[in-house]
C-alpha cells in the first residue's frame, strides 16, 4: 500500500470528454467537458438538477455514461465500480458518510486494506498509520475508539482521511459544507488547500457563492445537463456566475412584509426537554420567528419537542391559547401545525414512492382513513401546481422520488407543507441544498404565507436567510436561550456575537 505521505506531485489531469448520460429517455448530461487539474480546486456550481451530483458520479464510478470518456492524461479509464475509481486514485467524499460505527477510527481509515503481518492483523501498524493520516489532517482523535458519534465533520474527514490513505489524487467533494458550522467549513477548506498543495486535484459542488469564490481556482456551471460556463475565478464575478447558473439576471428580491401581528399563535414558556432547558418566546399570527444558533445549540431539539417527536420534561406549550401537550405528530397536526424537517431524507421523504405521493402526502395525514379514496385529479392538480412554484425539475409526478436530485427533493418535502396552509409552520433548514433561485422562491413563499396570517417558526444556520426571513431572532447556545434580537437589529455579526461566545 502506498504511504499516506506520498506526494502527488507532477500528476496528470483528470479529464471528461464529452460525457453523455441518461436515465431512460431522460438524458441527465449532454456532452459535458470537465477536468480536475494537479493542485487546483475546480467549483462546479448550477441548480437543482443540473447533473452536478450525477457528473461526480460518473466520475466516481457509480454511473456509468453511454458515451464519452474519463481520461487520466492520454489514458481513458474503465470506471465499472468505485473500486475501479478508487484504483485510479479518484474519491467521491460525501456529505453525510456512513462510517462502520461498531470499528474502529483506524479500521474505518484503513478498511479493505489493513496491514498484515505474518497473516494476521498488526494493530500497532495499522494505529501508527491512521494516527499519521489523521495529523495530517489536523484531526486529534484516539483511533482506538469506535467511530460511534462522531460529529458529521469528523465523519468527513474520516473518509477524507480513508481516501488519503488509499493514496487519493483526485477528490470530488459534492456538497460537503452543507450540514457544517462556518468553523468547520473552514477547517475543511484548510484541509482542502493543504491538498492542492501537495499536488492533489479538487472537485467541490456548491451552492455557495462565497464558498466557491473563497475556494477555487476555476468554476464549471451546469445548466440542464450542459456545460453552461467555465470562468477562472479570479477572473469572474458571483453575478455573473449567477448568470450562468439561471440564464437570466437574477434578483433576490427584496421583501417588505406588512405585518400586523394579531393573535399569539404559540406560546412556549420554561420548556425543557432533551437537550435543551428553560426556553420561552411567542410568536403571533403573520409573524417569522428565527431560532438561531451554531449546529448542536438544540434548535432542532426544541421543535421536536413542540412537535410532539420528542418528550418535553416541564414547561408549556400553548398553541392559540389552549395547552398543547402532544404525545405524538398526529397531535399536533390536528392542531393545525406543519414541520418540515431538517434531515428530509429520513424524515420527510417516503421512498420509493411517487412525487406526486410525497407532495399529497398532508391531505393523507388529515384523512388517514382514507388513504386511497382521495380524488386524484385535484391531488394532482395542486401538487403539480405546488411543484410548479418551486420549479422542480422532475419528468412528471409519477417519477419515483429517489431518483429526483437532491435539492429538488427538498422542493418536494416543501411543496407539500407550504401548500398545506397550516396555523404555524415550523421549518428546520428550509433551504438547505436548495439552488439559489429556488431559494428565492421559497423565502418569496415564506414571506407571503406569513402575509396571510400564518405564524412561522424557522431554524436555519444560513444567517443570511435568517436576516431575509425573520421579524426576530432568538438565539440559542448549548441548549439555552441567550438572547433576542428585533428585525433592525439582525446582522451576521450580531448574530454570531451570541451565539458562538
Ligand atoms: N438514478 C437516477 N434515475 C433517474 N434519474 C436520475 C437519477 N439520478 C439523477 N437523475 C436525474 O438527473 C438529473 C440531475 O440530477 P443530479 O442529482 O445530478 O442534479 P444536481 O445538479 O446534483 O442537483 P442538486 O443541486 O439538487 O443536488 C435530475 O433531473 C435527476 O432527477
Ligand atoms: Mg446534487
Amino acid at each position: 500500500m502506498a504511504s499516506a505521505m506520498t506526494k502527488n506531485s507532477g500528476g496528470l489531469p483528470l479529464s471528461c470528454k464529452e460525457i453523455c448520460l441518461s436515465f431512460g429517455s431522460f438524458q441527465v448530461l449532454k456532452d459535458v467537458e470537465f477536468s480536475l487539474q494537479p493542485g487546483r480546486v475546480h467549483a462546479i456550481t448550477g441548480e437543482n438538477g443540473a447533473g452536478k451530483s450525477s457528473l461526480a458520479k460518473v466520475m466516481a464510478g457509480i454511473y456509468r455514461q453511454q458515451s464519452g470518456s474519463v481520461l487520466i492524461g492520454d489514458e481513458v479509464l474503465r470506471l465499472s465500480s468505485p473500486k475501479a475509481a478508487q484504483s485510479h486514485g479518484i474519491a467521491l467524499i460525501h456529505q453525510e458518510p456512513l462510517p462502520f460505527e461498531h470499528l474502529s477510527i483506524s479500521e474505518n481509515i484503513f478498511c479493505g486494506s489493513l496491514p498484515t503481518r505474518w497473516g494476521s492483523v498488526d494493530w500497532a501498524m495499522l494505529h501508527k498509520r491512521a494516527q499519521e493520516v489523521l495529523l495530517e489532517l489536523g484531526l486529534e482523535l484516539d483511533v482506538k475508539r469506535s467511530a460511534e458519534g462522531l460529529s458529521i465533520a469528523d465523519q468527513q474527514l474520516l473518509e477524507l482521511a480513508s481516501a488519503l490513505a488509499m493514496d487519493t489524487k483526485y477528490f470530488i467533494f459534492d456538497e460537503t459544507t452543507a450540514p457544517l458550522t462556518p468553523k468547520e467549513t473552514e477547517g475543511l477548506f484548510k484541509v482542502i488547500r493543504s491538498l492542492t498543495a501537495r499536488g492533489c486535484a479538487v472537485g467541490i459542488v456548491s451552492h455557495h457563492m462565497h464558498e466557491v469564490f473563497e475556494i477555487s481556482d476555476e468554476i464549471t456551471v451546469l445548466r440542464d445537463g450542459e456545460k453552461a460556463a467555465h470562468y477562472e475565478t479570479s477572473e469572474t464575478t458571483p453575478a455573473q456566475v449567477i448568470r450562468s447558473m439561471v440564464g437570466r439576471d437574477f434578483d433576490p428580491g427584496i421583501h417588505d412584509r406588512k405585518s400586523e401581528h394579531a393573535e399569539r399563535v404559540l406560546d412556549v414558556q420554561n420548556l425543557s426537554g432533551p437537550g435543551f432547558s428553560d426556553i420561552s418566546f411567542s410568536i403571533r399570527s403573520g409573524e417569522i420567528f428565527g431560532l438561531a444558533g451554531l449546529v448542536g445549540a438544540g434548535r432542532t431539539e426544541v421543535i421536536r419537542s413542540i412537535f410532539g417527536i420528542a418528550p418535553i420534561d416541564s414547561g408549556e406549550i400553548t398553541i392559540s391559547g389552549e395547552q398543547h401537550a402532544p404525545k405524538s405528530t398526529s397531535d399536533s397536526i390536528a392542531r393545525g401545525m406543519a414541520l418540515v424537517p431538517e434531515d428530509r431524507r429520513s424524515d420527510g421523504l417516503f421512498a420509493g414512492r411517487s412525487v406526486l405521493e410525497n407532495t399529497s402526502i398532508t391531505t393523507v395525514h388529515k384523512h388517514l382513513n382514507r388513504l386511497w379514496m382521495i380524488d386524484q385529479s385535484t391531488e394532482a392538480a395542486e401538487a403539480a401546481e405546488a411543484l410548479d412554484t418551486l420549479n422542480v425539475a422532475m419528468r412528471g409526478l409519477d417519477q419515483d422520488v429517489d431518483t429526483l436530485s437532491g435539492g429538488n427533493q427538498q422542493k418536494v418535502v416543501l411543496g407539500r407543507w407550504l401548500m398545506s396552509h397550516p396555523k404555524l409552520l415550523i421549518l428546520d433548514e428550509p433551504t438547505r441544498g436548495v439552488d439559489i433561485s429556488a431559494k428565492a422562491d421559497v423565502h418569496q413563499k415564506i414571506h407571503s404565507l406569513a402575509e396571510q396570517g400564518v405564524a412561522i417558526l424557522v431554524v436555519s444556520s444560513d444567517l443570511l436567510e435568517v436576516i431575509a426571513l425573520c421579524d426576530r431572532v432568538g438565539v440559542m447556545r448549548r441548549g439555552s436561550m441567550v438572547g433576542s434580537l428585533e428585525r433592525s437589529e439582525l446582522s451576521e455579526e450580531s448574530i454570531m456575537e451570541m451565539a458562538a461566545l
